[in-house]
């Protein structure tokens, strides 16, 4: 299994290019399944969670063409296949996103049960409410979640949760049923937004995504269209944060999420904004703050591995509530091999900063902790080995060559040998 290997100690100075957003590429190649002309796709994010995707689309007939690693064009009219059980679809959460286009427009889906980061329970129950109101039958059989419909009408429906993934999955089944569907209490994500736009662009009839109702007309129909994914907050954050950790200055192309700026400047980082990029620049030392992760706009759960990471190293003591999953903190045991002195109780961490962090051989236990864990390794005293970036590069395209690209010292290694001689390259 393939390993990063860092030598800590070199704040991150120049500018990265963020790419497109994941938790956005992954609803809009699903829903490009739900018109029969050909759908052209920009922007998009070429990492292994899109890549699984595609294979699974392609696995039930949807023509995929890459023109270059983030264009692709997919025409879905001939589709062969309404079950998709693909071993890898079982690896990644946003498979379950094929069940409500494939409802929506042919009103039957088998899709494999999601996997996705072991961050919580990861439940589907609101999924299911949102199809049943529809109108759908949903069952559970042999490891695959299964829905079909005589018709989909319209519905009024309350969520008991916020959920992004049940949003989306909502809003595409809903996009050609007869009537209107109100959403309440909808995740208001940038991803949720643009999955309503990418529909709209296709003839949907979509209103209020981004606030916490939700409208939608049902159209008998939905064209092809040419669409562009919206940048990565969460990419942009996570560089954001390896600037502010590492003493760095560097430049976000381009934009990024205001509560994370917000944060940034609590913990006494400068940070510049321009109208298509940010700067972080760090040069005092960082201060404690307090954080509660919150659905958008609020602070974002995606995001609290870093914070917590960069207040591992604050002065004093800061308090992080992650009031969105109910395992988020596992990364903790990692860290504490860093130096880290956190104390979590229940879904709160008790973070008493220390002054430096020391190289060690940790695991990336999910995509956004594994980042995280990078990022503590950018400024350990020493040499860090990461194992299991397999979860990394789920969500990071390049991350090692963006990270080398503003100065820090990290290699993909794939055995002792790789990493004794990237220490005898760096030492
Ligand atoms: C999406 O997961 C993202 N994944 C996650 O990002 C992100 O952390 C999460 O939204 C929150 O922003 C993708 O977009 C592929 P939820 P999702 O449904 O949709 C509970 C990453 O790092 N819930 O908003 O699965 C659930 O248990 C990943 O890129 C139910 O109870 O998240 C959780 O506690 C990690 N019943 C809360 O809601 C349901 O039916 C929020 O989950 C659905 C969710």
């Amino acid at each position: 299994m393939e390993q990063y290997a860092i030598k800590g100690g070199n704040p991150l100075v120049g500018e990265v290019e963020i790419g497109g957003a994941k938790n956005a590429a992954l609803p809009i190649l699903a829903a490009s399944v739900m018109t029969d002309e050909t759908v052209y796709i920009e922007n998009m994010p070429d990492v292994r969670d899109t890549n699984v995707l595609l294979s699974a689309m392609e696995n039930i007939g949807v023509i995929v063409k890459r023109t270059d690693r983030h264009k692709v064009t997919l025409n879905a009219s001939n589709i062969s296949e309404l079950v998709v059980e693909d071993e890898n679809i079982k690896k990644i959460r946003a498979s379950y996103y094929l069940i409500g286009a494939l409802l929506g427009k042919y009103k039957h889906a088998e899709v494999a049960l999601p996997g996705g980061c072991d961050i919580g329970c990861r439940a589907i129950d609101q999924h299911i409410k949102g199809f049943r109101a529809l109108g759908a039958d949903v069952k559970i059989e042999h490891g695959l979640i299964k829905t079909q419909a005589e018709h989909l009408r319209g519905s009024h429906i309350y969520m008991d949760v916020v959920s992004v993934g049940a949003t989306i999955n909502i809003m595409m089944a809903a996009v050609m049923a007869e009537g209107t569907t109100i959403i309440e209490n909808s995740a208001k994500e940038p991803h949720v937004v643009d999955l309503a736009n990418f529909l709209n662009s296709m003839g949907a009839n979509i209103k209020g995504a981004g606030t916490d109702v939700i409208r939608i007309k049902g159209v008998s129909h939905l064209h092809g269209t040419e669409y562009a994914v919206i940048p990565d907050q969460i990419e942009a954050g996570t560089f954001m944060f390896a600037a502010a950790v590492t003493k760095g200055d560097v430049t976000v192309i381009p934009k990024h999420l205001e509560s994370i700026t917000a944060k940034l400047l609590e913990i006494g980082c400068e940070v510049e904004e321009a109208d298509d990029c940010i700067r972080v620049v760090a040069s005092k030392p960082l201060q404690h703050t307090q954080v509660k992760t919150l659905p958008y706009p609020g602070f974002p759960t995606d995001m609290q591995p870093q914070i917590t990471v960069a207040l591992g190293l604050s002065k004093g003591t800061s308090i992080v509530t992650e009031s969105i999953f109910e395992n988020r903190f596992k990364y903790v045991d990692e860290l504490t091999r860093m130096g880290a002195n956190i104390k979590v109780e229940s879904n709160i961490a008790i973070i008493n900063g220390v002054t430096r962090y020391t190289g060690a051989r940790v695991n990336a236990p999910d995509l956004r902790a594994g980042a995280a864990l990078v990022i503590a390794g950018l400024v350990a005293e020493g040499i860090t080995v990461i194992d299991d970036i397999y979860f990394i590069e789920r969500g990071y395209e390049e991350f090692d060559q963006k990270l080398r690209g503003i100065g820090a010292q990290i290699e993909k290694v794939s055995d002792e040998k790789e990493i004794q001689k990237f220490i005898l390259k760096v030492s």
